[in-house]
């Protein structure tokens, strides 16, 4: 069962948005709207606006936007029951007993459950005959006895029934298991284990909750991991792998590998700061979370190809995380848990070197843009120095860029000032308003073109933006709401998530219920809501709503009328004709 709307109401009537957002983000008032810098992206000048009167928020640079329970569940990282709840403790009232959508909320506590139970058993797996390989293995990779108790490191038999039995007999049913993904489902129709002879790394939240599972073969079989894929506890892109112990030891930073091997390897050599994503690209959810509990980030990728690319890759993204970046490199294409073994006792402090010794992203980035020119060559030394200017004048320190000056200066026997002048000429092109500008530019067309949550707007951008128009006119005019319900029926509307969003209003509507954001941010997920939010801050009230709405049905009634592409290759020409003709009287 939902939160009851009454509770709901309480809650949003007792609680202000602008009061509680203030507590994160510093609000000045703008026009009718308070404008601050967004907690949710890294930006310099505010975009973030908070509408008071209407109750939401939106950030026009990243697009992160909803009511004050969306921006408790995104602040927070909480999801929606315990985004209520914690609002409720801040407005001194009590959850109601039945709580909460129970059949979710159940479901997460019984997956949690089963996956503790399944770290246990794939534990104890290892010290059977069974698992004597396993643990045979572990050991040969340096690990110890206390480091595999540690990080909860287990096997998963080859039988492919012994842990679905196992559970089965502590009373859990195989749709449990299967919703967990520690089993899958036959094509008959029952549930065999998911992993299978693979050593296991149980993967954690911050609350010590066992998440999910990486199984790892022993042998050059493919693929060599096989990980959970998303459950409703589970989102690898929301977490990292031993997060959960790095945030205790991260004194300001935290240093990101590849592999879970490579973060065991460093936990066990004393060096506990250490992360790694879920066997995905490290993405921006991820970067704002190590930034609740760093400043600095070391990246520590393999130094094959591979690691290369995905550090390029995650360098942006950690700096709009408003994050410092160190990268490290670990000299003879090795990965830290192989530095580690291969220097022996002497490994951990070795790779402590390596940390202290690594430099910043521009060293990192200037030492590929080296190696792509053969400075004996004028023209391409100049180019090269011209180029290298360009990653210079992006710092914000003018000591460090003086550094880097010289350095260059030095390694190439170049003037000193001639490349300083380049560098002054690069930063005054990149006024800091220019950069924001040129940064809007980008948003804005990638916005357009690619609209995350819904995909069908670009294809159908007049339809979709009456279709927008109509929502935001029901939820900021509802004394008109009733009206347009009656009129546009959802089937009229074009793309698939605006006719979601009309027909979850529609509903609350006919239930009798309000439908403001906060009404029915539980049926949504946070991208979702973020949208239906950009949609509300980019329309605002209406003089004439009965017009306006009048207005976007005739749209959409055009182009519903208008044919696709495939069906006018298929349609005959007595029809095209009869379409034709019925477009012009429109028009008319
Ligand atoms: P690596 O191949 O570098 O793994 O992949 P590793 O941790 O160093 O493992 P060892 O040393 O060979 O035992 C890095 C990470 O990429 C993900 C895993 O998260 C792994 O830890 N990965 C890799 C997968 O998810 N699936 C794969 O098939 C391979
Ligand atoms: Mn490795």
């Amino acid at each position: 069962m939902p939160i009851s709307e009454e509770f709901i109401q309480e809650l949003k009537i007792r609680t202000d948005i602008v009061d509680v957002i203030s507590s994160y983000v510093n609000l000045k008032k703008v026009g009718r709207n308070m404008v601050g810098l967004c907690p949710f992206h890294n930006e310099k000048t505010p975009s973030f606006n908070v509408s008071e009167e209407n109750g939401f928020f939106h950030c026009f640079g990243c697009g992160a936007g909803g009511d004050v329970i969306t921006f408790i569940k995104r602040a927070e990282n909480l999801d929606y029951v315990d985004a209520v709840k914690f609002l409720a403790q801040k407005a001194g009232m009590s959850m109601p007993e039945d709580y909460g959508d129970r059949g979710i909320t159940n479901l997460k506590n019984r997956i949690y459950e089963a996956n503790r139970e399944a770290a246990r058993f794939y534990h104890k797996q290892l010290y059977t005959p069974n698992g004597e390989r396993a643990l045979e293995y572990l050991r040969k990779r340096n690990l110890s006895e206390k480091t595999i108790i540690h990080f909860g490191l287990g096997y998963s038999p080859q039988s492919r029934y012994e842990l679905v039995n196992y559970l089965r007999n502590k009373g859990f049913t195989a749709q449990e298991l299967i919703q967990a993904n520690l089993a899958k489902q036959s094509q008959r129709g029952y549930a065999f284990d998911r992993f299978s002879d693979r050593v296991m790394f149980p993967i954690m939240d911050l609350r010590g909750n066992v998440i999910a599972f990486g199984g790892r073969v022993m042998s050059d079989i493919k693929p060599k991991y096989l990980n959970t894929s998303d459950t409703p506890v589970f989102n690898k892109s929301r977490n990292l792998f031993a997060l959960g112990f790095a945030k205790k030891k991260s004194f300001g930073t935290l240093i990101l590998v590849e592999g879970y091997m490579d973060v065991i390897a460093l936990h066990q050599a004393g060096i506990e700061n250490a992360v790694a994503t879920l066997g995905t690209a490290l993405t921006q959810e991820q970067a704002m979370l190590m930034k609740k509990y760093c400043e600095t980030v070391a990246v520590c990728y393999d130094s094959d190809d591979a690691g290369r690319k995905a550090t390029e890759r995650a360098i942006p993204i950690l700096r709009d995380a408003g994050l410092k970046i160190k990268i490290l490199n670990v000299p003879d294409g090795k990965d830290p848990d192989e530095y580690i073994r291969t220097h022996g006792e002497q490994g951990p402090a070795r790779f402590r070197m390596l940390l202290d010794k690594s430099g910043n992203d521009v060293d990192f980035r200037l030492g590929d843009l080296r190696k792509k020119y053969d400075t004996d060559i004028t023209e391409q030394r100049v180019e090269y120095l011209t180029e290298a200017s360009r990653i210079i004048a992006e710092l914000d320190s003018s000591i460090e860029q003086d550094a880097y000056l010289s350095q260059l200066s030095e390694e190439l026997g170049a003037e000193k000032s001639a490349i300083k002048n380049q560098m002054l000429r690069f930063m005054q092109k990149n006024t800091r308003k220019d950069r924001i500008k040129r940064q809007r530019e980008i948003q804005d067309s990638m916005l357009a073109r690619y609209d995350k949550v819904n995909s069908e707007k670009f294809y159908n951008l007049r339809a979709a933006n009456a279709e927008e128009t109509l929502i935001a006119l029901v939820m900021l005019h509802p004394d008109v709401a009733d009206k347009i319900f009656l009129n546009v029926r959802p089937n009229q509307f074009v793309t698939s998530f605006n006719r979601k969003v009309y027909e979850i209003l529609k509903k609350h509507s006919e239930n009798g219920g309000n439908f403001t954001l906060t009404d029915i941010s539980g049926e949504f997920s946070n991208d979702e809501i973020s949208q239906i939010a950009k949609i509300l801050a980019a329309h605002p009230r209406e003089n004439d709503p009965d017009r306006t709405a009048k207005d976007c049905l005739l749209v959409l009634e055009e182009e519903n009328d208008k044919m696709t592409p495939e069906e006018i290759a298929q349609a005959d020409t007595t029809t095209l004709m009869k379409k034709l003709q019925k477009l012009k009287e429109k028009k008319k």
